[in-house]
């Protein structure tokens, strides 16, 4: 069997250890918090690793895009949230369409967004499932939590082809938390604005049975509250130089790295192979400040924990001030992506190691459907 060291650079490696190990933490999490695991499939966009995660106990999954959602379902997936509110008719006609074999739950949050849902679901003869989308802070789509929530749940009913069954909400500015204890706030907030808005609905005398929250840095704490009963984490299951950065876990978790070759080796610097093309431009979303470089050095041991200094397209450039010798030309090394989830949709396959060696490719089936 060959190693990743034989294959060409830049390549996506992925240990299928240390996916195990992180799945585990998230079933092991929703467990212990005795809440449904629904996790994003965004990050990986693969249907081997979305198995993987349905046999460890995931209820159901989350996409981003209707395309993700098209993949998932065609591929066997019987319970998606589609966590992205539609508004165009194409859009809602394709979501109809895969409710007639699959739960694909549509989210809405604001009240100009039914109409073409329930046109859409009456034609195809159909009640479609929607959960409310709530902003707990990070000001990107959602109704305010409370009032305003419970005035767009209420508005919902007046449409007979779409029942809201849910509430959910994604804290994804705690990315941006400078330290464990904001990050733990911005957990309880995310929480509350389910609660509360949850709460308010059922006040009017509209069940709501399904509360969701979750970001990986925030599902652990926020998953534990009395009334939530599902959380969503994504990132999680590969981890990443910026979850490494918060403190959400240890660079020796991460299970996704970028293979790359030395190509050159100057007097106060290093060439790779593996550039803004292979690894991305990130460092990370939502005011994240822990990173400082491009991805980090997993290997060699010895220069682990480096971060690159510079990138351009296909060029990755670490400054050698002080480690001169250390790497030579021809040298294969691996790179933690700042971002695992937009890194991974730079490649067509998962090369999948056990230690060292390829014990089995995998596509990135949904790679690119952002539409
Ligand atoms: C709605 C929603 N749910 C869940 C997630 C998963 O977040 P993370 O990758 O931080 O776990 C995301 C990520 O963007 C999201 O937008």
């Amino acid at each position: 069997m060959k190693t990743w060291r034989e294959y060409p650079t830049p390549s996506l490696l992925l240990d299928i250890k240390k996916m195990k190990r992180n799945i585990s933490r998230m079933y092991c999490s929703a467990e212990e918090n005795g809440v449904q695991l629904r996790p994003h499939i965004k990050t990986h966009k693969s249907l081997r690793v979305a198995e993987a995660q349905k046999a460890a106990g995931a209820s159901g999954l989350t996409a981003a895009t209707i395309s993700e959602a098209e993949v998932f379902v065609e591929g066997g997936f019987t319970d998606l949230l589609l966590a992205f509110p539609l508004a165009d008719s194409e859009k809602c006609r394709r979501l109809a369409k895969l409710n007639k074999k699959a739960r694909v739950i549509a989210s809405i949050d604001e009240a100009g967004q039914a109409p073409l849902l329930q046109e859409a679901a009456a034609k195809n003869g159909l009640t479609i499932e929607v959960w409310v989308k709530v902003n707990a802070g990070l000001n990107r789509c959602g109704t305010e939590p409370g009032e305003e929530t419970a005035d767009l749940v209420e508005k919902l009913q007046a449409y007979d082809a779409l029942h809201v069954t849910g509430l959910y909400t994604h804290a994804g500015h705690a990315y941006g938390a400078p330290d464990q204890t904001a990050r733990e706030e911005i957990a309880r907030e995310e929480a509350q604005a389910v609660l509360v808005s949850a709460s308010a609905c059922e006040k009017r005398g509209i069940a709501i049975p399904h509360r969701s929250v979750g970001s990986t840095p925030t599902y652990e704490i926020s998953g534990a509250f009395e009334g939530i009963t599902e959380v969503r984490p994504g990132n999680g299951v590969f981890f990443d130089g910026v979850q490494a950065g918060l403190g959400v876990c240890s660079l020796n978790e991460c299970a996704v790295t970028v293979s790359a070759t030395v190509a050159a080796v100057k007097k106060d610097r290093v060439i790779f192979d593996a550039g803004s093309k292979s690894l991305t431009l990130e460092k990370g979303a939502h005011g994240n400040e822990s990173i400082k470089g491009f991805g980090t050095i997993a290997e060699p041991e010895i220069l682990r924990g480096k971060e690159l200094t510079r990138l351009s397209e296909e060029h990755g450039v670490l400054d050698q001030t002080g480690m001169q010798g250390r790497l030579k030309l021809g040298q294969k090394i691996r790179i933690i992506p700042n971002h695992a989830c937009t890194a991974v949709n730079l490649y067509d396959r998962y090369l999948v190691l056990d230690g060292e060696e390829v014990v089995d490719e995998w596509p990135v089936d949904a790679r690119g459907r952002n539409q």
